[in-house]
């Protein structure tokens, strides 16, 4: 069990006095940032805000630490450092993808995308359909939001290159399931890029398992600094268009991530490391295996944010006035609850704020998952979002605040 005490007093935003009182229920849009990546952020640009990799001493720490931060959290993720770049921002990262596969691909080449992702991973895709790319779209259950594979199957052919999708979509909340979508793809010849961005802030997953070509995720929804980081298997990024300077198309790193990189930023993500290690560490699960490490605080994670999640969507799903978007069972979803009703999700939010309750409203750029579930995305929905530094006390008190606001 997840010692409270402990996560939270990692967490500055806990003993901070300007947000006593108030529970945060919005990480699905940012997480809070954990210590260990707010001290090497504030060490990086104290003593070591210098040019990277030269000879002398400050930066070679720089240069090192962000070596570090690559290497480590590949580690936690079972795949090689080499395989992990740090890019401005997930959209960012798909734009530059979207423009490699652009290059790679013939007209007549077709890529599947669903309507369950956030814009990042649908929108740059889409514009292929520019060049003579075929986009087909794998669309989800109006009624449930869900993906079914069995619909995927009969998009596939030998024409499809790309496969995109969410793990976990970020209004549905449905865990989607990746080995299999990803067997099913490469089945028929196709990469798949897997938007991770709602995922990874529930335990960083065994990318070894999962097999995705491509996986990506945000650092700062990761209790980690501003960053976008990218998964790609050394195969495809070989095969794909080197997108940065020509001179660096022999560093897999630097070959879809061509704005000069925010060194600080990079070196501060090794705290993302530091922190799941520190909880292994504190709850007895350190090894010298770090995949099985970040599985075990994966776990950890998890049972925490289910057991908490249940009430949550017994509560939802029991108002006749609110739908409940994705999944009523916890175990099936990720803690990123969005609710539609009569009254515009942004209305609610504005509620819930004199309720000591940070949420938001609107359409979290899930339009196109809103509109497949016939969902006002004008309206928009409320969205009730929890990590496992969440208590049992901030639930009670989202609950209290929803039944008066609802
Ligand atoms: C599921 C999902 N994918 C992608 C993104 C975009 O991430 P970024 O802000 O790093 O571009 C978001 C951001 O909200 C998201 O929720």
């Amino acid at each position: 069990m997840l010692d409270m005490d402990f996560v939270r007093g990692m967490f500055p935003a806990f003993s901070e006095p300007s947000l006593e009182g108030q529970a945060f229920f919005e990480n699905a849009g940012g997480s809070y940032t954990c210590a260990p990546v707010i001290d090497r952020l504030t060490r990086y640009y104290k003593e070591r805000k210098v040019q990277p990799y030269a000879p002398y001493a400050a930066s070679q720490l720089a240069g090192a630490e962000m070596d570090e931060a690559r290497a480590r959290l590949a580690a936690l993720m079972g795949v090689a450092p080499q395989d992990v770049s740090f890019g401005p921002s997930t959209t960012q990262n798909t734009y530059v993808l979207a423009q490699a596969f652009r290059q790679w691909m013939d007209p007549g080449d077709a890529i599947i995308v669903t309507n369950q992702d956030h814009e990042a991973n649908s929108g740059p895709w889409r514009r292929l359909a520019e060049d003579g790319i075929e986009v087909r779209e794998w669309q989800i259950d109006p009624e449930t939001g869900h993906l079914d594979v069995e619909a995927l199957n009969t998009l596939l052919d030998d024409r499809v290159r790309l496969v995109c999708f969410p793990h976990c979509s970020n209004v549905v909340g449905e865990i989607n399931p990746v080995a299999k979508i990803t067997a099913a793809a490469h089945a028929a010849g196709a990469f798949v890029c897997v938007d991770g961005v709602s995922y990874a802030p529930h335990g960083l997953p065994d990318l070894g398992a999962l097999g995705a070509d491509i996986y990506l995720f945000s650092a700062y929804k990761t209790y980690g600094p501003h960053q976008g980081i990218m998964v790609m298997r050394r195969n495809l990024a070989e095969l794909l268009p080197n997108q940065g300077h020509y001179f660096n198309a022999g560093t897999p790193f630097k070959r879809f991530t061509p704005a000069g990189p925010d060194h600080a930023q990079v070196a501060a993500c090794a705290g993302m490391a530091d922190y799941i290690e520190d909880l292994a560490r504190h709850h007895g699960l350190a090894s010298n295996d770090p995949v099985g490490m970040g599985t075990a605080v994966h776990d950890l994670m998890r049972a925490h944010e289910t057991e908490l999640l249940q009430p949550v969507l017994d509560f939802a799903r029991t108002r006749n006035s609110v739908r409940l978007l994705g999944p009523s069972d916890a175990s099936e979803r990720a803690p990123t609850v969005a609710l539609a009703t009569n009254v515009p999700g942004a209305a609610l939010a504005e509620k819930l704020a004199s309720h000591g309750i940070m949420a938001g409203g609107g359409d979290f750029y899930a339009i196109r998952a809103l509109k497949g579930m016939n969902v006002d995305p004008d309206k928009g929905v409320l969205r009730l979002s929890f990590v496992h530094y969440t208590t049992q006390d901030e639930i009670d008190k989202l609950l209290t605040a929803l039944d008066a606001v609802l």
